[in-house]
């Protein structure tokens, strides 16, 4: 029936609202929107406007869908959008984008699967393909605005929720539209949540649709029906278009044939009686081969291709084409940009279609669909879909698919893996043995630990642990797998009893299995700060294993209690274990490695602390790179805090921010709440450091808000120290010292590891001196001196001498202070931490202004001045500038040429206004990249250090403060 409304009727302020966020995109601005509202509302006819407004102002439109019953294809609505697209491009285009980012998306985009390397990311890593999208989305945005149209997004799959929810997070920094819609009820959790937050933050538009007034709904029925007609009809739809046009469809008919309608059916459907009557109506006049084919295309999906649905249906090819035309005619199906796909008029339409179906015809159509698949060549993924569906228990080839696609899947999508896992486990014939079900729960639990649902995983290992006979090897490690979700919720109680149980139970006090289990019950102390228990653990593990011969395990348990004994503040005797540790692992082969991976992890950290920095760094490489080939997520957050520690340390303040940066998204997409309190922490830390105090405070202060929520403990200890650390940089020493002591042990900070408490009296000793109190200033350096002197590390002494001299010079006693802040300074160098030692020598270097030493002292501040801005420390570096100047000298930066005594536009280079005049004509980062020929990285950190030297923070400000200065155009 034609004659339905071909315009968009009414709906004036969403269409006004369009217009202006497409205008904002034009401008160069990211934007979204959102339309909300009930089944048939008008949301999808909505987003076809604005995808046609959007193409008449030239702009990239690219759509993709979600599909009732296709939710667990990993990505599919921005495959569904993107795929053809992106395979129609240019090859040389997407060469511009880095080969890490291509990597990336080859594992999401089946167009690119030629360009990845076959290896995957562990799961914590996903963040990475969804920065790599936000690149492409970029990259498409160069020169045309794009519009990403995404309908049915409650149907979206896990992935595809957790991408979007990235790019609301952080929006692409270009002219990308993202539309979206929803129906309210529908949305699953984590939608709701990322769609709130956007919301919130105000980053979307959110337009509620609500029903048509009665004068549209006429101006829609388009005077199709007597008005008697149009009124019972408003009545019946409650002015839901989708209602009106169904019913409209079955009035016009009835006139048209004169039978009446009768046998409503399909109620299932949710939608008021007489609408499901109406479709119901409408499907039953079809001719039978088109009804055929109708419900094979239900089964094949939406959007289908149309052989597909012939195979499902199992209708020959021949027939097809007719019943394809039946179809169309009557407007049930309607034809997509590609060719021979096409879909339903309305998802309302597929759904009554397919439940309508018989059972048992319905699982052969998806068996045959299935085979269809396999015949030509399709993904895993795709046919596990219609596998599951079909598959007998006992079927192990269907056991088989599944278990394969849920592998394929775990790295990115890891909450559809676990689905795929939970069916291959239903499928499983009872005669299975118990190794093949529990590698399965195994697989099952993992997944669903890395998308957030500790609890669901916890359930999966304690089935899989009913399931094994007692003495069995998987025992020990189900228990261990579990103990671990114990640790992840908290529960360390829990955790430690069940570990104490498990090794009660063994026959064999001495055997392989006992150390595996002492060593958790080692590393159980490290939650509850019990560092005493933790070594005799390690000591108990270690002795037992040596007998065995056992390299792996003998590494495992030594390095296990090096750690210990750092953490304890037993240096010397973790050095000698930390030498043997070092001395196994390195002999050990990488497959070897794999089986006792945490002995390399142990290790990392064990010389992170024993200031080993080179080694330390080396080590986590290696392990970080096995626990990546063998899918080793568990040690991946260890691993990042031991990398981001070494290049922090090592002066590499970006590299070690870019490192928990990325942690921190992984640790929120896996839903770790103590994963990502740490790395909130870390991040804040170097944060601090490259003086982006705004970030420091704002980390740490979410990072005190996880910590607390879990256990006391460590994680709520370090996040105080971040966030006094920051405060004390803000002027709020009253509160940095309220945030460090209580979580840590009171004034003596009595719970922190021994080999970090200098360096934490530290920061107390500046607070005090920022409050006034020179009495507990002092006491808090005496404190540190000992704390360094008890564990004889290098770092620490760096540290309580800091102390120390800035305690002397408030006490007025500069050559003192001079002389322990050149020893600060000295021990820093030695160990290799650039800031730390260039922040003792501008400590050094007021001390001897004071001293009487002005040529010394500007000779210090010079070095540290130096060393600072070439870490990227800029704000430290700032303070020993101003010093230097106070002293009255000119500040001449050899490395980078800005007139930095200057400020304002007159600071920036050459090259930073030149960046600036294009952020003036509204460009993209990538736009300017390109134009410049830079990398789009190079022109990130000259952003960056435009927004320090300008103080702003927002590219229309840099555009404002380069316009004002009358800089704009190179001539002026
Ligand atoms: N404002 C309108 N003007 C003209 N036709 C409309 C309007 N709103 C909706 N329609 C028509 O009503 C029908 C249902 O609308 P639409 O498919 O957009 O609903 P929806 O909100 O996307 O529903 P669902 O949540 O089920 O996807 C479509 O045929 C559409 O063309
Ligand atoms: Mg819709």
């Amino acid at each position: 029936m034609g004659q339905l409304a071909e315009h968009v009727v009414g709906r004036d302020e969403e269409l006004r609202s369009f217009d202006q966020v497409l205008g904002d995109v034009a401008q160069g601005r990211p934007a979204a929107i959102q339309l909300v509202g009930e089944p048939g509302i008008g949301k999808t006819r909505l987003l076809a406007q604005l995808a046609a407004r959007a193409n008449e102002r030239g702009h990239v439109v690219l759509s993709g869908c979600a599909a009732e019953f296709e939710r667990d294809l990993p990505f599919w609505v921005f495959v569904d959008a993107l795929d053809e697209y992106v395979q129609g491009l240019d090859p040389r285009l997407l060469g511009a984008l880095d080969e890490a980012v291509r990597t990336e998306l080859a594992s999401v985009l089946p167009s690119l699967s030629a360009l990845g390397d076959g290896t995957a990311a562990p799961h914590d890593e996903r963040y990475r393909a969804h920065r790599a999208i936000r690149q492409l989305l970029e990259h498409l945005a160069t020169f045309k605005p794009l519009v990403l149209v995404l309908d049915d997004l409650h149907w979206a799959d896990p992935a595809s929720v957790e991408l979007l929810g990235a790019l609301l997070r952080r929006p692409p920094d270009a002219a990308v539209l993202i539309a979206l819609a929803v129906r309210p009820r529908q949305v699953p959790e984590r939608l709701a949540a990322a769609l709130e937050r956007a919301h919130r933050e105000e980053t979307v538009v959110r337009l509620e649709l609500t029903a048509l007034s009665r004068g549209e709904a006429d101006e829609l029925l388009n005077e199709s029906v007597v008005e008697t007609a149009a009124a019972a009809l408003y009545e019946d739809s409650g002015g839901n278009p989708f209602y009106l046009e169904q019913l409209a469809r079955s009035v016009s008919r009835a006139t048209e044939a004169g039978s009446p309608v009768s046998a409503p059916h399909a109620a299932v459907l949710e939608v008021p009686q007489t609408v499901a009557a109406a479709l119901a109506e409408e499907l039953a006049l079809l001719s039978s081969g088109a009804r055929r084919l109708l419900e094979g295309a239900a089964v094949a999906g939406d959007p289908f291709a149309l052989e597909l649905a012939a195979a499902a249906a199992a209708v020959p090819d021949a027939g097809s084409a007719e019943a394809l035309d039946e179809l169309l005619r009557l407007g049930l199906v309607r034809p997509t940009d590609v060719p021979r796909r096409f879909r339903f008029r309305h998802p309302l339409v597929r759904r009554a279609v397919y439940e309508a179906t018989p059972g048992g015809w319905r699982l052969e159509a998806h068996e045959r669909t299935a085979e269809a698949l396999e015949a030509r060549g399709a993904s895993l993924a795709a046919r596990a879909h219609h596998v599951e569906r079909s598959a007998r228990h006992g079927d192990l080839a269907a056991v088989a698919i599944l278990r394969e696609a849920g592998e394929a899947a775990a790295r990115r999508a890891p909450e559809t893996a676990a689905i795929w896992f939970g069916d291959a486990l239903r499928l499983l014939p009872d005669a299975a043995s118990a190794d093949e079900r529990v590698e399965l729960l195994l697989a099952r639990a993992g997944s669903l630990a890395a998308s957030g649902h500790f609890l669901d995983s916890h359930s999966a290992l304690l089935e899989s642990i009913a399931l094994v006979p007692d003495e069995s090897v998987a025992r020990v490690r189900l228990m261990t797998a579990c103990a671990g979700v114990e640790h992840l919720l908290g529960r360390h109680d829990d955790a430690r009893d069940r570990l104490g149980r498990a090794l009660e139970d063994l026959e064999n006090p001495a055997s392989a299995d006992a150390v595996a289990l002492m060593i958790e019950l080692s590393v159980d102390g490290f939650y509850r700060m019990e560092y005493d228990a933790m070594r005799e653990w390690a000591q108990r593990a270690l002795l037992a294993a040596r007998p065995l011969g056992d390299k792996a395990l003998t590494a495992a348990a030594v390095a296990t209690l090096a750690y210990a004994c750092v953490l304890g503040g037993a240096i010397t005797e973790a050095e000698g274990h930390r030498a043997e540790a070092a001395a196994l692992v390195d002999t050990l082969p990488d497959s070897e490695l794999a089986l006792r991976l945490d002995a390399a992890v142990n290790l990392a950290a064990a010389e992170l602390d024993l200031e080993r920095l080179t080694e330390a760094g080396a080590h986590a490489e290696r392990a970080m790179a096995v626990a990546r080939a063998t899918g080793q997520n568990d040690f991946v957050p260890v691993l990042v805090y031991c990398l981001g520690w070494v290049t922090r340390l090592g002066g590499r303040l970006a590299d070690s921010a870019e490192l928990f940066d990325g942690a921190v998204e992984g640790a929120r997409l896996s839903g770790n709440t103590q994963s990502l309190a740490g790395n909130l922490l870390n991040r804040s830390l170097s944060a601090l450091a490259e003086g982006d105090i705004q970030m420091a405070l704002i980390t740490a202060e979410e990072s005190v808000d996880l910590a607390r929520r879990l256990d006391q403990g460590l994680a709520s200890a370090s996040a105080g120290l971040a966030l006094a650390a920051a405060l004390l940089e803000t002027g709020d020493p009253a509160r940095a010292v309220e945030a460090l002591v209580g979580p840590a042990g009171g004034d003596e900070l009595s719970r922190v590891p021994r080999a970090w408490a200098a360096s934490w009296l530290e920061l107390l000793t500046r607070c005090w001196l920022a409050l006034g109190r020179s009495d507990l200033a002092d006491l808090a350096a005496a404190r540190a001196d000992a704390a360094a002197t008890a564990v004889g590390l290098r770092m620490a002494r760096s540290k309580a001498d800091r102390a120390t001299a800035a305690v002397a010079l408030d006490a007025g006693d500069p050559d003192l202070a001079a002389e322990r802040a050149l020893a600060s300074a000295a021990a820093a160098d030695d160990v290799g931490i650039p800031v730390e030692a260039a922040l003792s020598r501008t400590l050094a270097g007021h001390a001897l202004a004071q001293a009487g030493q002005p040529e010394r002292a500007v000779a210090e501040l010079q070095r540290a001045a130096a060393e600072l801005h070439a870490c990227g420390a800029l704000r430290y570096r700032d303070a020993a500038e101003h010093e230097l100047r106070r002293l009255g000298e000119r500040i001449h930066r050899r490395t980078r040429p800005g007139k930095t005594d200057r400020v304002g536009v007159e600071s920036l280079t050459e090259r930073e206004l030149e960046v600036a005049r294009l952020v003036v004509d509204r460009r993209t980062n990538t736009e300017i990249a390109t134009t410049l020929f830079l990398s789009p990285k190079t022109v990130e950190s000259h952003m960056h250090n435009m927004f320090q030297k300008l103080d702003v923070s927002s590219r229309v400000e840099v555009a404002r403060a380069v316009e004002r200065a009358g800089r704009a155009t190179p001539d002026s």
